[in-house]
């Protein structure tokens, strides 16, 4: 490591040692030991008769480990090709030729690659042998040793094949740090900047042992309250909605970390709009992710309009797409805003009357809503999602004047005449969002904030549903959080109406 951009006293760390136990299944524990040198502890932290080890790390990772007992190490590749299937088929094959058993442990040495194989192939092996990580990139250290969370990607896309499966002990060793090259680092930085609104705090004012020992007690409060990721621990998805579609609409030539330091970014531009934080926690995000010296914008030449699609096939997004924002009261919701590009600047509202009109359009067939297809609209009627939307739109200081029509033209016209009172509109255009080119040239013509809107995740549903013709003319996207859509289709209305995008 020869950047040390975001380090402050890494040199004052001293031999500074922290241990964090990670607590899983109630009582099960085991222990995340940080510090400089700590690699020397690994003999004590083997399960008790332990007679052999199986050390698995990458060429190039130069980290002396002595287990104490006979061991044998077994190189993977480098690069997430190798992150696959047949590297673990290899691994156990190999293990088995030489007769590990169950009472022997594997040793990750490496970074999130090296955990997240060598702990899938452990926890399959004979149906699940001990390991143990000792973490060598910032990132694994912080993150991807931490949490039992293991996997290997499929043709089909990243970490779809995958167990939890908890380590006997994570050895966090700073020494091994100061062979990783700049970038490296710099994409662990990335991941760490999350943790300073997830409980962290001010994490760049300590010194690096500090540092990754207040985000491991972080990761593991998480982990603790929810192993197996339904509910608390997606939050430390914090920025990767965002983050994921820009790594693939850059075919990854943006590093996962970086991504996630724009995602920040974004979230915390979107929880603006929508009113959750004020423009000085905006401005605390800008100056973490830049004093990491991560990228502040995205990249030239980034298709901006595929983000989007992209953002809903995230698989974290699974009853829709949902994004991690910051907020006084922590943090929910969900909705997407065309970030550039598109509609060209959107500061001429026609925005004349002191409260403010708000245009609600629904589509064909959201008359039925309740009866159609409840299991995937929901049961709320059209008259419940109307009132819904008016209510908070009311209690936001705006006024709503909702328009139901199954023909196109009627809903053209309508916005249309949008264009002389109207503040904003939010349309749920139905199954004429995947084709009316009619409705998109309305809304191009139309100056105010759009807010598109869905009950159901049309990404997740049958490939015609995927496209939507309103998305490129429509400033923000609510879709899959059914009725509760509707009011946060206000809210960010709302946002919008305020900010100057
Ligand atoms: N399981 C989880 O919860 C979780 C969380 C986050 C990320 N991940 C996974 O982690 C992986 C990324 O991990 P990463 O960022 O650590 O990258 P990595 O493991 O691919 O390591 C990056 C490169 O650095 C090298 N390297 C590692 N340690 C080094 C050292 N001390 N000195 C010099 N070179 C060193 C590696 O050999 C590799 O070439 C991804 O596959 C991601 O999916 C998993
Ligand atoms: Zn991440």
């Amino acid at each position: 490591m020869t950047d040390t951009a975001g380090v402050p006293g890494k040199g004052s760390a001293g031999h500074e040692r922290r241990e964090v136990d990670v607590v899983v299944s109630g009582a099960r524990s085991y222990p995340v030991v940080i510090g400089s040198g700590v690699v020397a502890e690994l003999a004590s932290w083997l399960p008790e008769g332990t007679a052999r080890v199986a050390v698995v790390t990458q060429s190039g990772i130069r980290v002396q480990v002595d287990p104490g007992v006979a061991f044998e190490t077994y190189l993977i590749g480098h690069g997430e090709e190798h992150k696959c299937m047949s590297t673990v088929e290899d691994l156990c094959s190999r293990w088995s030729e030489d007769g590990l058993t169950r009472g022997d442990c594997v040793l990750a040495v490496g970074g999130g690659m090296v955990t997240d194989v060598a702990g899938f192939a452990a926890s399959v092996y004979h149906r699940g042998i001990p390991v143990i990580h000792v973490a060598t990139t910032l990132l694994a250290q912080i993150d991807a040793a931490i949490g039992g969370k293991t996997g290997v990607n499929l043709p089909q896309g990243k970490n779809l094949v995958g167990t939890f499966w908890q380590p006997s002990a994570v050895l966090c060793d700073t020494d091994t740090l100061d062979t990783l090259p700049p970038r490296e680092w710099r994409c662990g930085l990335g991941e760490l900047a999350k943790y300073h609104w997830l409980g962290g705090g001010r994490l760049d004012e300590l010194p690096l042992v500090e540092r990754i020992a207040r985000c491991v007690g972080v990761k593991a409060g998480f982990v603790a309250s929810d192993e197996r990721e339904a509910g608390r621990r997606a939050l430390l998805n914090y920025g990767h909605t965002l983050a994921h579609a820009l790594e693939i609409a850059g075919g990854h030539e943006l590093r996962h970390g970086e991504a996630v330091g724009l995602g920040l970014l974004f979230a915390a531009e979107l929880a603006r709009a929508l009113g959750r934080i004020d423009a000085a926690a905006v401005a605390e995000h800008r100056r973490v992710v830049g004093g990491y010296g991560l990228p502040m914008r995205i990249p030239d030449g980034t298709d901006v309009g595929s983000l989007v699609p992209l953002m809903f096939r995230d698989k974290k997004a699974i009853g829709g797409l949902t994004f991690v924002l910051d907020g006084p009261g922590g943090c929910r919701g969900g909705s997407r805003r065309r970030s550039g590009g598109g509609r060209g600047d959107s500061g001429g509202c026609p925005m004349s009357s002191a409260v403010p009109m708000v245009l609600l359009l629904s589509g064909p067939n959201l008359n039925l809503s309740g009866q159609r297809e409840p299991e995937i609209y929901g049961s709320a009627t059209l008259d419940d999602l109307v009132e819904a939307a008016t209510d908070e739109a009311a209690a936001l200081g705006m006024e709503v004047q909702h328009l139901h029509s199954n023909h196109e033209g009627d809903l053209v016209d309508a916005i249309q005449a949008a264009r002389a009172e109207t503040a904003g509109i939010v349309i749920n255009a139905g199954a004429l969002s995947h084709y009316s080119w009619a409705i998109h040239d309305a809304l191009a013509a139309f100056a105010g904030p759009v807010v598109e809107l869905h009950l159901s995740n049309p990404g997740a549903r049958e490939a015609f549903r995927h496209e939507s013709v309103v998305t490129p003319v429509a400033t923000a996207v609510i879709a899959g959080l059914g009725a509760a859509g509707y009011p946060l289709a206000m809210r960010a209305m709302a946002g919008l109406l305020a900010a100057t995008f």
